[in-house]
């Protein structure tokens, strides 16, 4: 006899095949993976939600990923970078509002002037908030030297999206040349962990080609590489990308969006004290879909401080919200709605992932 839900959920370790059997849980059965998640959050991270104030500093990227809207191969949009002050303003704004943390994202660019704008930015924003405000980087493969310079500079977290842990379905979503190769994202990863960040990778969920079996093993690898923080969220297609012509294969909008929710949720249950982000394409696909996610074990959101004039040249996707929403705004309802789901806020502090506090110290 197969195992149930409720024998898989009170073991210590899961299986391939156990996590598996959660991932194709029935409605009712998720309900109680849920709950369980919502225990474990609360036992290891707590309640607190950290808010990480979201900086798209350009989309201009010199890789060619075949999901991805903002690829080197998209004509079709407006390349900007934003000019130092504005991301010094959007800097402030955040330490101002208590956010605690930045993130800088940007598409994936390595040459010098990059590399240096980056360091000076990263200077200037510790000076301003007097070394209180925490900052996470989003900015694609570096090689070792420049993530260091970057570490040294004051960025202590870095996200590198695996997008795919399984080779073959990362080579349907890549081109397959040196720059998008997947043995050296996984080295950057490792290389990140080595010079003394905190570490944060992730995985789309929905993708045309993957399979359950596909989205177990990135929870698998997520554990295995023993990261920190992970940010993932539905596949959404974009009419400007070659995935786009698999559109008819995809699942529902709907389906993916509940199966993103699983994803958060079984996560939680097997990395219990790290970071999981409530992602923006959660919030696309579901006007409530950050909160949800933090009701089933988010505790990290990523308000977007890019400024207006440029946000809807950072389209990933289609239909990325908050392209009108000023900040302030935005931050208030956010504060609002996770006060109703029972969170509270962690204003004024890093809130780095307790995982990495305890890696640390052992
Ligand atoms: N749908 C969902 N997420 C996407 N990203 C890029 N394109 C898409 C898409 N079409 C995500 C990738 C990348 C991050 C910056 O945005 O995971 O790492
Ligand atoms: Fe560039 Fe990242 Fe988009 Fe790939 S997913 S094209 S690396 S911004």
């Amino acid at each position: 006899m197969s195992k149930s839900i409720q024998d898989i959920l009170i073991q210590e370790s899961l299986s391939r095949e156990d996590v598996i059997c959660l991932l194709k849980a029935n409605e009712e059965e998720t309900r109680l993976i849920f709950e369980k998640a919502a225990q474990v959050k609360t036992k290891f991270v707590g309640n607190k939600v950290y808010f990480r104030g979201l900086i798209e500093f350009s989309n201009i990227c010199s890789k060619n990923c075949y999901y991805c809207g903002i690829r080197s191969g998209n004509s079709n949009m407006t390349h900007y970078e934003l000019p130092a002050d504005e991301v010094l303003e959007a800097a402030k704004y955040a330490y101002e509002d208590g956010y605690g943390s930045l993130v800088i994202q940007a598409g994936e660019i390595s040459n010098k002037s990059f590399v240096d704008k980056i360091t000076h930015l990263l200077k200037e924003i510790k000076t301003m908030s007097k070394g209180k405000l925490g900052i996470t980087l989003s900015l694609g493969e570096q090689s070792e030297e420049t993530l260091k310079t970057w570490f040294e500079a004051g960025a202590h977290r870095y996200l590198i999206r695996i997008e795919a842990s399984d080779r073959d379905l990362y080579s349907k979503l890549h081109p397959n040349n040196k720059v998008h190769n997947y043995d050296f994202r996984i080295e950057s990863l490792k290389l990140l962990r080595k010079i003394g960040y905190q570490v944060g990778t992730g995985v789309m969920i929905g993708l045309p080609f993957q399979t359950i079996e596909n989205l177990a093993e990135d929870l698998l690898f997520m554990k295995g590489l023993d990261i920190d923080m992970c940010g993932m969220g539905p596949y959404i297609e974009h009419e400007d990308t070659p995935l786009y012509q698999y559109k008819d294969q995809l699942m529902s909008k709907q389906e993916r969006f509940d199966l993103s929710l699983k994803m958060v949720a079984i996560l939680r249950i097997i990395m219990k004290d790290i970071n999981i982000a409530a992602t923006t394409a959660m919030q696309t696909l579901d006007d409530a879909g950050r909160e949800k996610a933090i009701k089933v074990g988010a505790n990290v959101i990523m308000p977007n401080l890019t400024p207006l004039k440029y946000r809807d040249s950072y389209l990933l996707y289609e239909d990325k919200p908050n392209l009108d929403e000023e900040a302030a705004e935005c931050k208030k309802s956010l504060e609002e709605r996770i006060k109703s789901i029972g969170g509270t806020i962690g204003y004024d502090e890093w809130g780095d992932s307790e995982h990495f506090q305890q890696r640390i110290k052992k």
